[in-house]
């Protein structure tokens, strides 16, 4: 299914969390096509929100910062818009364990926000919201597809699911189109690497590079679908382009089900040194942690003609290739 990028040219579009990771590659792939992005985000701590992410585009968006929980400020910044990528989250699991109100102020009371809103101005703009495999928790069967039942592991996952239901609901009584993409482990340029609470491949490139041990939490057996970032822009230009994935939930992975100790082989290779330790999981993460996971992806390429492009081998490459040039922008 051929999809025409063009028709993003002169779009209005906002982008919450647009200083992040996925919202500014989002972001300069837009710009690209033409589109008028406005980017809205708080620059909260410890997220991935950075000026250097905007590095090329910064005189072609507009830069708002503010908080999705501030009505006020964002009514005044979703009016008029055409295309909605809500991606603002906290997006730490364990965070989400430590501070479970602040989770869920900002997950769901701002996504609840962004409802009301949207229901007042009923201008039936498209909202394209970033969901999470942590809606699932440990699968009780392989590949993960969307008719698999929700049992999530964290308040973090119980979040992302109830922010990703109100949108539906409220598109659905509102009449404004939702679409939900739930998203697995993304890696590429442009995301934090200054800690591991999430990002964790970036983290690691970030250990490589700058000859710290990478820490193997048990055996590294445990499983993960690591998605290269360029083919989940694509996945939400196409979701916020075509009508056939409307009101819908789809995952967006590669498919590809890889041992969490060969990705780390695959850093230390593409960084040309670096070394791994196993050490014992620490009792908050093993009681989260997932032990397999992946993913298929035959209904939103069945909706839209995606499929990834950028296998893991390549894409950690590309990773590290963006880090060496950049890499004082990022590392802690
Ligand atoms: N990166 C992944 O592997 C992954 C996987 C599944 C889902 N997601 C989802 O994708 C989205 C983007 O994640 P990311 O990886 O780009 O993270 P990121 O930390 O790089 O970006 C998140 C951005 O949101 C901003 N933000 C946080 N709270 C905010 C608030 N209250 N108001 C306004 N802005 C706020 C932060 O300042 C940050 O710039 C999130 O919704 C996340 O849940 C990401």
């Amino acid at each position: 299914m051929d999809v025409d990028f063009a028709k993003l040219n002169g779009r209005k579009i906002l982008i919450t969390g647009g200083l992040g990771f996925i919202g500014s590659n989002l972001a300069h792939r837009l710009v690209r096509a033409g589109a008028h992005v406005t980017i809205y985000d708080a620059c909260l701590d410890p997220y991935g929100w950075n000026w250097f992410n905007l590095d090329g585009i910064r005189d072609n968006v507009e830069v708002v910062i503010a908080d999705i929980r501030d009505e006020v400020k964002l009514k005044e910044h979703v009016r008029g818009k055409e295309i909605i990528f809500h991606l603002a989250a906290q997006v730490g699991r364990e965070v989400s364990m430590a501070n479970p109100e602040l989770d869920t102020d900002i997950n769901c009371n701002g996504t609840i926000k962004l409802c009301k809103i949207l229901a007042e101005l009923q201008n039936g703009v498209k909202v394209v919201y970033a969901g999470s495999r942590g809606q699932i928790g440990e699968p009780i069967y392989l590949p993960v597809d969307e008719a698999h039942p929700t049992k999530p592991t964290d308040v973090y996952g119980i979040n992302k699911l109830a922010a990703e239901k109100y949108l539906l609901l409220y598109g659905h009584i509102y009449d404004f189109p939702v679409v939900s993409l739930r998203l697995n482990n993304v890696y590429g340029p442009r995301c934090q690497m200054q800690h591991g609470y999430y990002g964790i491949l970036n983290w690691f490139i970030q250990n490589a590079m700058t000859g710290r041990d990478i820490t193997v939490y048990g055996d590294g057996k445990q499983t993960r679908d690591y998605i290269y970032i360029d083919d989940v822009v694509d996945a939400f230009m196409r979701a916020s382009l075509l009508s056939t994935a409307d009101n819908d939930i789809f995952f967006i992975g590669s498919g590809v089900e890889t041992l969490f100790i060969d990705m780390v082989k695959q850093v230390i290779q593409a960084v040309g040194r670096g070394r791994y330790v196993h050490v014992p999981f620490p009792p908050e993460r093993e009681s989260i942690d997932i032990r397999k996971f992946v993913i298929t992806f035959a209904k939103f390429q069945k909706a839209t003609g995606w499929h990834p492009k950028v296998d893991l081998t390549t894409g950690v490459q590309r990773t590290v290739d963006f880090y060496r040039r950049n890499l004082e922008h990022y590392r802690s």
